[in-house]
């Protein structure tokens, strides 16, 4: 008995040791792209365009061998739960969908038990939701890493993609320029984040009282000192669009704001990405957009449907980028 009790302490000793995460880089979560280094920002970058050729390559990469991701859901998705759960699979792991609808969480069960609990079974946490401050929480009360798939303030997995594509598109990143035109939202705080990173120029163009967070805009501007780029809010499209080599907008209406759709419509009407506007930037600028789209809305289809837009490009991309972030952040890589 004392020979059998030792053998499985010893076993038990084994997996404990396993567990320990032996970083090659810092990044224990992946919730704002604020919170990475430029030196990790060009790690995931690296990796995702490593994983897209090996997965194209038909070359197998199974990093996270044996591994569980639990993601959660509180919103809608189509890209966002089927890039996560394929790359879950091509990693050799297992993703297991949680919508809220479905999971305790939905009736009211804490953030604090959730994270807990989940800790208990999975290696990682995808979660999409409304408020940023659960994501926080459940990096802060589970003991494993937290990736954040979209929250009302932040969408960090979608501008790794973004910015994978125009790499691809433009053959680099520093020093280009991009031009969002729209809702101050999560999009333009997450590209604010990422072309800071990326010594990327950055223009944001709003209606007055649709700006961006304030306080990531000075976050983005600090971040911006390191990298040398240059970061404009302003109100007026056409001065956001000049010389712009990437064009971006998103959908006027986000998950959540439906009651305020007529009102958005007509205040947004002006920040369409029509053929007359998209001529403000440059001859050789290309289109991209996270998608869901409302064609004749925020873009016409001239323009979303054109040849300069890369829209399936960057969809694709969601995939390569998502999994470079989960073989950081689970399988330290
Ligand atoms: N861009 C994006 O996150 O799409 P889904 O809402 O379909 O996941
Ligand atoms: N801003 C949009 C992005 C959707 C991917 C939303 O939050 O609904």
């Amino acid at each position: 008995l004392k020979y059998i009790f030792s053998d499985i302490y010893k076993r038990l000793n084994n997996t404990k040791k396993k567990k320990e995460r032996k970083f090659k880089m810092s990044l224990e979560h992946f919730i704002s792209i604020h919170d990475i280094t430029t030196d990790e920002f060009k790690h995931l970058m690296d990796l995702g365009f490593r994983l897209k050729k090996e997965t194209k390559m038909g070359i197998p990469h199974p990093i996270l061998k044996g591994k569980v991701l639990g993601m959660i859901f509180t919103k809608s998705s189509t890209r966002t739960r089927i890039s996560f759960e394929t790359g879950m699979y091509q990693l050799g792991g297992y993703p297991i969908f949680l919508s809220s609808h479905d999971i305790q969480l939905g009736r009211g069960e804490s953030i604090y038990d959730t994270a807990n609990v989940m800790s208990r079974f999975v290696d990682g946490i995808m979660i999409r939701t409304y408020a940023h401050q659960d994501v926080l929480d459940l990096a802060k009360y589970g003991s494993v890493p937290v990736i954040n798939g979209l929250t009302d303030l932040l969408h960090p997995c979608q501008v790794m993609a973004d910015l994978m594509t125009v790499y691809e598109h433009k053959g680099r990143l520093e020093g280009l320029k991009l031009a969002y035109i729209g809702d101050g939202n999560n999009m333009a705080h997450s590209l604010l984040y990422g072309c800071a990173k990326a010594g990327m120029d950055i223009s944001v163009a709003t209606p007055k009282g649709y700006e961006p967070d304030g306080e990531i805009v000075q976050n983005a501007v600090s971040d911006a000192k390191e990298t040398g780029s240059n970061i404009v809010v302003t109100y007026d499209p056409e001065e956001a669009m000049k010389d712009a080599d990437v064009v971006c907008t998103d959908t006027w209406v986000s998950m959540g704001q439906e009651a305020e759709k007529a009102e958005r419509i007509k205040i947004f009407k002006d920040y369409q990405i029509n053929g007359e506007l998209f001529s403000k930037s440059k001859d050789d600028s290309i289109f991209i957009h996270c998608l869901p789209a409302y064609r004749g809305y925020e873009v016409t289809e001239d323009i979303i449907d054109g040849p300069r837009s890369v829209i399936f490009d960057e969809a694709e991309n969601r995939l390569h980028a998502q999994k470079a972030v989960m073989a950081a952040v689970m399988g330290g890589i």
